[in-house]
């Protein structure tokens, strides 16, 4: 039996040979006689699960040896409090910019005013988070310890295409950036990015797990008042073991990286592969949704997220409706995040081209229905 295709924004669809994987390996790991969430963390057995975890995504990311891989916990919420409390003191003023996009950089910016100086360098709050801010508008400080942006905005659908070189905005602080609905799902220029942080939960693998990846000047600066769990240096030092971590999740991790590598599309392969997948995903979406006359995606087109496409009914009456027939065929969880309302449909690896082809043909049905 076919199973459904999942729309959720996170935590969301995984792909399906993984949860196989994981199923079939539940009760006894590799003849160990143990399942995974059964085992030490200071055991061989799931300390070369989470070496090879490490491995697998340096190799996906094409991440520099200069950088840290952390498995952490706590989520990206978490982490707008950790970032701060590692990154705060880079420099004396512990000044952070933000640049607002979306909700989740809006909540990020408000946390971190509990860590030092927290301002917004630039909003789209004007525009009902429709698009981003000129980079060249931005107002960066000289002092300041790092700037901050989320690449994918979950709620609003906006997505950086481009990271910003701040050098060239004649800013020597490193960037930030929240990836977590945006991971994995294309590449990621480094030589632009100081730390980069997402919750697993989306293209990675179950709730749980939070991923950071940190160039090494950048470790060892914490604040004293932060928790030894959340110093980027202990976890680093102890190879994200100071404390138990999510061991399980970490697995789940690593099959889901096994499986991204395995991926092809023509000639690529890995996240190449992902990518160019990716884009003619959203592509299908958007040209349906542009086309249309009862949905409506308002989000500018140079800065439309491949991963969360958001859309409204025209016809706002119509909403539960249309909900129920996507459920009776098998299209799950399209519900728009409650402060945007509408519509969702996230387009993480796991979603193949045939599930947005039978959401388009839904869509399509719908609407003419409806007329
Ligand atoms: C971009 C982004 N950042 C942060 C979060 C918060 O993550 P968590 O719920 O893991 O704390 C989310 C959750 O959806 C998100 O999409």
């Amino acid at each position: 039996m076919n199973r459904p295709y999942n729309f959720s924004a996170g935590p969301a669809a995984m792909p399906e040979a993984v949860l196989r994987q994981a199923a079939a390996e539940m009760l006894d790991w590799h003849g160990s006689g143990m399942g995974v969430m059964e085992m030490s963390h200071r055991g061989k057995a799931f300390i070369s699960i989470c070496e090879q975890a490490e491995a697998d995504l340096r190799e996906l990311l094409a991440v520099p040896p200069n950088f840290r891989v952390l498995f952490m916990q706590g989520g990206g919420l978490a982490e707008n409090a950790i970032v701060p409390l590692n990154l705060a003191a880079l420099k004396p003023a512990r000044a952070m910019d933000f640049v607002v996009t979306g909700s989740w950089s809006q909540k990020s910016a408000k946390e971190a005013e509990k860590y030092g100086d927290a301002r917004v360098a630039a909003t789209g709050s004007d525009g009902g988070f429709t698009s981003i801010p000129d980079a060249q508008g931005w107002q960066l400080r000289a002092n300041a310890s790092y700037v901050h942006l989320c690449s994918n905005e979950t709620i609003h659908g906006v997505e950086f295409h481009q990271l910003p070189d701040l050098a060239a905005l004649g800013c020597d602080a490193p960037l930030v950036i929240d990836f977590s609905s945006q991971v994995l799902s294309r590449p990621v220029d480094w030589s632009r990015v100081g730390l980069a942080f997402g919750g697993a939960q989306k293209n990675i693998g179950p709730a749980g797990v939070t991923l950071v990846v940190v160039r090494e000047d950048l470790i060892g600066h914490a604040l004293p008042v932060c928790p030894s769990a959340f110093d980027y240096r202990l976890v680093a030092e102890n190879h994200s073991m100071y404390n138990t971590p999510p061991t399980y999740g970490i697995y789940m991790a690593g099959l889901t990286f096994q499986w991204l590598k395995a991926q092809r599309e023509g000639d690529l392969s890995g996240v190449a592969a992902m990518e160019a997948r990716n884009i003619a995903k959203a592509r299908l979406l958007y040209d349906f949704i542009d086309g249309s006359q009862l949905y409506v995606n308002p989000v500018a087109p140079d800065c439309r997220s491949r991963m969360n496409i958001p859309f409204l009914l025209r016809d706002e009456s119509r909403n539960d409706a249309f909900l129920a027939g996507a459920q009776a065929r098998g299209l799950l969880q399209l519900k728009g995040h409650k402060s945007v309302g509408g519509m969702r449909a996230s387009l993480y690896n796991a979603m193949p081209l045939e599930g947005v082809q039978a959401l388009v043909d839904y869509m399509r049905d719908f609407e003419q229905h409806q007329a």
